[in-house]
């Protein structure tokens, strides 16, 4: 391989720089064992750049990131920083790296691996087997409509506004997005809306038909919101790509990521506009988020940041024979019986982070024999 590909290391808050030394491990072992090298550099995001520079994203940290080929982060966020002031918490980072960098394409796949069907807390005939991509919109809607915010009413008391915005040529960008990832699985779009009670989701529901021509091989049909969230919980193996706002998508993902047992084993990609060429913005992440609770115990999950890694691979780079061996690798991890705290069962072994991790390139060197 030539040019060192250029990566930015977000660890962030929370449980983020403990998951993210795991991963360290694995990208060291692919640059030793493997093709593919990266040139690190290591940035401030979240609260550890608001205790560091006094804001949630440094325009140091944007300079590099926009300048990398991939950026991989760990989680922002935390009980420090709920008091300050709303326009400078950690979440303005996350929610401004995302829009500086044109990220408008959430992928959060829902899969449960065989050896954590039990952990769920659905039956494990329901989630089986189960799995789902989710398609978020990520740069639009009524996270960045405007106007927005709280005024005083003369009269006394308070008007809070936010706005749920969309433009055709935006729900065209995200439908192609799910269109696209539905042709190389199982050919199924799920869209999500509310076009019962709001117009920017009729308009919503008529752009995604506008294009479904495209793909003749793709199956398109609607949904309301709120009836998806029941379909979720009821018989989530009806879905295969489900594409929806960035609003709904951040609940429905939640919602998605607890089917599989452990929010600690979902990875997530948010994917920018492919320039002429060839490239594109892209920012990995762990879903679960910083997880105050058990920061610093060394018992958190290194698993979905790991997984992110290989979704960094995949659609990045292109490795896909590469992100398939670090995905086949936490699978045999899960058949061998260790486990992390937030997925540990009765019989399993519990391990550390960081036991979990070297696990994980055990594993990896033996595949790779
Ligand atoms: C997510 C998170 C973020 C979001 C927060 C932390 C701003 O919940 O990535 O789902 O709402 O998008
Ligand atoms: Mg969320």
């Amino acid at each position: 391989m030539a040019a060192n590909k250029k990566l930015l290391f977000l660890p962030g808050d929370g449980i983020g720089p403990e998951v993210m030394t795991e991963v360290r491990r694995v990208i060291d072992w692919m640059d030793h064992r493997r093709t593919v090298s990266f040139d690190i550099t290591e940035g401030l995001i979240g609260g550890a750049a608001i205790d560091a520079t006094g804001g949630p994203l440094p325009d140091d940290t944007l300079d590099v990131a926009i300048n990398s080929d991939a950026v991989l982060m760990g989680a922002v966020g935390g009980p420090k920083w709920e008091t300050m002031p709303f326009e400078v918490q950690p979440e303005r980072g996350l929610l401004g790296i995302r829009r500086e960098l044109g990220l408008f394409a959430n992928l959060r796949p829902a899969l449960v691996f065989d050896a954590l069907a039990s952990a769920s807390t659905l039956k494990e005939e329901v989630v089986s087997g189960l799995d789902i991509m989710i398609v978020r919109e990520l740069t639009g809607g009524i996270y960045f409509g405007e106007p927005r915010g709280v005024e005083d009413l003369p009269g006394g008391g308070r008007k809070g506004v936010n706005t749920l915005t969309y433009t055709t040529a935006e729900v065209q960008r995200i439908g192609r997005v799910a269109f696209d990832l539905a042709q190389k699985r199982n050919g199924r779009v799920c869209s999500i809306d509310k076009a019962n009670v709001l117009e920017t989701t009729v308009m919503w529901r008529e752009d995604m038909e506008s294009i479904k021509g495209e793909f003749p091989d793709v199956e398109l049909s609607h949904m309301y919101v709120d009836n998806a969230a029941m379909q979720l919980v009821r018989n989530p193996k009806q879905f295969d790509v489900v594409v929806t706002t960035n609003m709904f998508g951040d609940i429905l993902s939640d919602c998605a990521a607890m089917l599989t047992g452990s929010l600690g084993m979902l990875p997530s990609a948010s994917l920018g506009e492919l320039d002429e060429s060839g490239r594109r913005a892209a920012l990995y992440e762990p879903v679960h988020g910083s997880a105050p609770d058990i920061t610093g115990e060394g018992i958190a999950n290194p698993l979905a940041t790991i997984l992110s890694y290989s979704m960094l691979l995949r659609y990045s780079f292109d490795m896909s024979e590469d992100a398939d061996l670090i995905d086949q690798a936490v699978c045999n991890v899960l058949d061998g019986g260790l486990r992390t705290a937030d997925i540990m069962e009765r019989g399993k072994v519990r391990v550390s982070t960081e036991t979990m991790g070297k696990a994980i390139i055990k594993e990896l060197d033996k595949l790779a024999a």
